[in-house]
């Protein structure tokens, strides 16, 4: 990167950062690990990397595996939990029954570490460390990860139904949801991009194509037909609720700004997708959304920003929750 570039980059860094609240690390910090587990983040990018080599789709489903955990009770690891004893599981919750993955990915990171370290890393970490490193594997932006979370020793089921946004949500349900997180509408922009990687499945995406509101019409008239149309024939009205679609018709396995492009011609695959742009009266989202459309490394800093928000989303730190040793199950 030459000089100006950076400069320019710095300067974009710094008015976005007046706009969504700065991201530091908070009570986390870089170097946490540094004497106890010093190959930490090589070993997670290792194991991420070969899992991606394996099944592209893995990079997709590591970053929303931290999303679902950091919206529910903070970012624990509670969703890694399995059900036992008093513990009911948020991966039997409707977000993630069926549509979750990359669970065996994190075990075989614990296991690594736990072999090189062991009983030093947190769960919780592991998945923020994963969440980057799978999105650099697509091309996408590196940024910090901070680090000193402590897993959780309970799950909420009720809690991932709650919080994790449905993906009919209106965009002022959308807003709310990140507000409570306490993120904003240029985070909810911002992080909505990690739909520019891979799948979703007829199920969450049948509602969008065969009840198409008035204010969706009107705005996208005649432009979504040919795309809905196609969209229809992998997810019939009734039946193959798992059929998959790309998330991002143009390049579902590239981290890139493509997302942005799709929502601007009403090509988004959710529902919650095309109300960032279709109901967004005031013009203040559409204006981001064409910035990250026209300049993808506005968007990748950004991202990396927001991600660091996203992860100091309600922590464990000191002596709260405990390091699990087996990112199913609490320690006995
Ligand atoms: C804004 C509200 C959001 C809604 C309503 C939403 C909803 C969804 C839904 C329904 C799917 C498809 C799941 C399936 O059909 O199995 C999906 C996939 C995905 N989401 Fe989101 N999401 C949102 C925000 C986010 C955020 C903030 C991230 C990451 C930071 C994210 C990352 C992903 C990724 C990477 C996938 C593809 C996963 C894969 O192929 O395995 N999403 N999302
Ligand atoms: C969203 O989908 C759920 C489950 O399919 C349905 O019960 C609900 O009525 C839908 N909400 C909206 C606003 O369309």
């Amino acid at each position: 990167m030459d000089l100006l570039r950076k400069w320019l980059m710095m300067v974009v860094l710094i008015f976005f950062n007046g706009i969504g609240g700065s991201s530091d690390g908070g009570p986390l910090v870089l170097d946490y690990y540094k004497e106890t587990c010093p190959l930490l983040e090589e070993l997670v990018q290792r194991t991420v990397e070969i899992a991606v080599l394996r099944d592209p789709r893995m990079a997709a489903s590591l970053l929303r595996l931290h999303f679902h955990d950091c919206f529910v009770m903070g970012c624990d690891a509670s969703v890694l939990l399995d059900s036992s004893g008093s513990i009911i599981s948020e991966k039997q919750a409707g977000p993630n029954i069926n549509s979750l993955r990359g669970f065996e990915v994190v075990d075989h990171i614990k296991y690594i570490l736990e072999e090189a370290c062991p009983s030093t890393v947190s769960c919780a970490d592991i998945l923020a460390l994963a969440a980057r490193d799978a999105v650099v594997s697509r091309g996408g932006p590196r940024w910090n990860v901070y680090l000193g979370r402590r897993d959780s020793i309970k799950a909420s089921f009720d809690g991932a139904n709650k919080f994790v946004p449905a993906p009919n949500s209106s965009l002022e349900t959308l807003i709310a949801n990140f507000q409570e997180q306490g993120l904003d509408t240029g985070d909810l922009v911002t992080l909505s991009g990690s739909h520019t990687m891979e799948k979703a499945k007829c199920l969450s995406f049948r509602q969008r194509i065969y009840e198409i509101n008035s204010e969706e019409q009107s705005y996208h008239y005649k432009r979504g037909t040919t795309f809905q149309r196609s969209l229809q024939s992998i997810c019939p009205k009734s039946g193959r609720d798992s059929a998959l679609a790309p998330l991002d018709s143009m390049t579902p396995a590239r981290f890139d700004n493509h997302y942005f492009l799709n929502i601007i011609q009403g090509q988004g695959l959710l529902i919650s997708d095309n109300v960032l742009v279709s109901q967004d009266l005031e013009g203040e989202i559409r204006e981001h959304v064409w910035a990250y459309a026209n300049n993808q490394e506005l968007f990748f800093a950004s991202f990396g920003n927001s991600m660091i928000k996203m992860g100091n989303i309600n922590i464990l730190t000191g002596e709260q929750g405990e390091i699990r040793k087996n990112c199913r199950f609490v320690n006995s």
